[in-house]
């Protein structure tokens, strides 16, 4: 008996230690070509803060750069003023990170600037869920660089606001307050799942144990409610207000109901990581790795950019390859799986060449992002998120990359 104990334990630290050394094993190529895409990225952040100074040199920091359409060169920006466009925390958290990469203090001041404009959206009334993915692109970021105790308290109140949002009755936080009675009912969308991380990183941070919980809950529910039997998501799941049944889940980007919307379950791979990242519940973990299969699975070629719609193949979403690719790296980092880390390499490989690379062409980093198909939005667009994920993924490439 003993004898079966020592070898499965010397099998399992044996496929541990192989994993570790692929995880690590990348070559010089792959280290020349890190180096030559953060360099890439830098110079891009550098076009744009060019634009934005213009001829007067003064940047006006209530505008932000969102998207570039197909036949366009130059930024189109949204105001940062209001609370109303989803995107406006991403050119901060590039900046950020691009400050991370390339220590270029400039950037560090840009991207405190951009930031900053933003701190108003934590006092308050919430608007509708994605104060989630405002806050932590610019804040949270800021914070992990710089420690500045503000940003700590802008971050805790932000995810207070953000938790007033919660019905205890569903067990999930509303994502659009404004959609209820189209929607009939209190709903709640795939990408609610990343604006988690904001209860979650407070609950750890001095904020109240409750935020933790109800992140539990809307992730547990959402993983109840959220999927079919093969794992692949719907958009949207509607929920009494008052009993918190479960009454339907249909689409809102998608192609239809019973279709897979690429990025909303690029939402769920990274939302299921981060939640055992901070959890360390294994629930989570055994969810993300099923979400990921799913997704990886029904990837139409060795390219893996997929079709905005897994039941479409006219646009690709670059967007919902940059999310995938970032959040692998992270999965990759927790299980100790090679395999995660190698298909994220690869999305970021066909990210980084013709045709999703700008170029000279755009001051952006990737084109051929879908926004919004089924409302005629942003199709075939370079847009802001698209650029964060990429250069988030790039950035915990470096980990493994020496
Ligand atoms: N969160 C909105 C979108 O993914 O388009």
């Amino acid at each position: 008996m003993t004898a079966i104990y020592i070898t499965r334990y010397m099998r399992q630290n044996f496929l541990l230690a192989v994993a570790l050394v692929l995880l690590t094993a990348c070559t010089d190529t792959e280290s020349a070509w890190l180096r030559e895409n953060l360099t890439y990225c830098d110079v891009q952040v550098h076009r744009t803060l060019n634009e934005l100074r213009g001829d007067s040199g003064r940047i006006d920091y209530s505008m932000t750069p969102r998207n570039i359409g197909p036949d366009e060169s130059a930024w189109n920006l949204v105001s940062a003023a209001t609370p109303d466009d989803w995107t406006i925390g991403f050119f901060p958290g590039i900046l950020w990170y691009d400050y991370e990469n390339s220590q270029d203090t400039m950037v560090l001041r840009e991207a405190r600037n951009f930031t900053e404009r933003l701190g108003y959206l934590a006092h308050r009334p919430v608007f509708d869920h994605d104060l989630g993915f405002i806050m932590i692109c610019s804040y949270l970021n800021g914070y992990r660089l710089t420690k500045d105790e503000g940003y700590k308290q802008v971050l805790l109140a932000a995810a207070d606001t953000l938790a007033t949002l919660y019905n205890p009755q569903v067990g999930t936080l509303l994502s659009w307050p404004r959609n209820v009675q189209m929607f009939g009912g209190h709903n709640t969308i795939m990408d609610n799942m990343m604006n988690l991380e904001l209860l979650l990183w407070a609950a750890e941070n001095g904020g109240s144990e409750r935020l933790r919980d109800m992140a539990v809950s809307h992730a547990d529910t959402t993983m109840a409610y959220h999927f079919r039997p093969d794992f692949t998501s719907y958009h949207v799941a509607v929920y009494d207000t008052l009993s918190g049944r479960h009454l339907y889940n249909c689409t809102h980007q998608g192609a239809a109901d019973s279709t897979l919307w690429a990025r909303g379950q690029a939402w769920a791979i990274y939302g299921y990581t981060m939640m055992y990242d901070y959890t360390r519940e294994p629930r989570y973990l055994d969810f993300a790795k099923k979400v990921t299969e799913a997704y990886l699975q029904r990837l139409p070629d060795d390219s893996l950019i997929p079709f905005w719609d897994f039941s479409r193949n006219d646009e690709r979403d670059a967007s919902a390859a940059c999310v995938v690719a970032s959040a692998l790296i992270r999965l990759s980092e927790l299980t100790g799986e090679a395999r995660y880390l190698d298909r994220a390499m690869t999305m970021l490989h066909s990210l980084s060449a013709e045709p999703y690379r700008c170029g000279d062409a755009k001051p952006a980093f990737v084109q051929h992002v879908v926004g919004n198909y089924p409302a005629g939005g942003e199709i075939d667009y370079s847009i802001n998120y698209a650029d964060y994920y990429y250069i988030e993924a790039l950035t915990r490439l470096k980990a493994h990359v020496k």
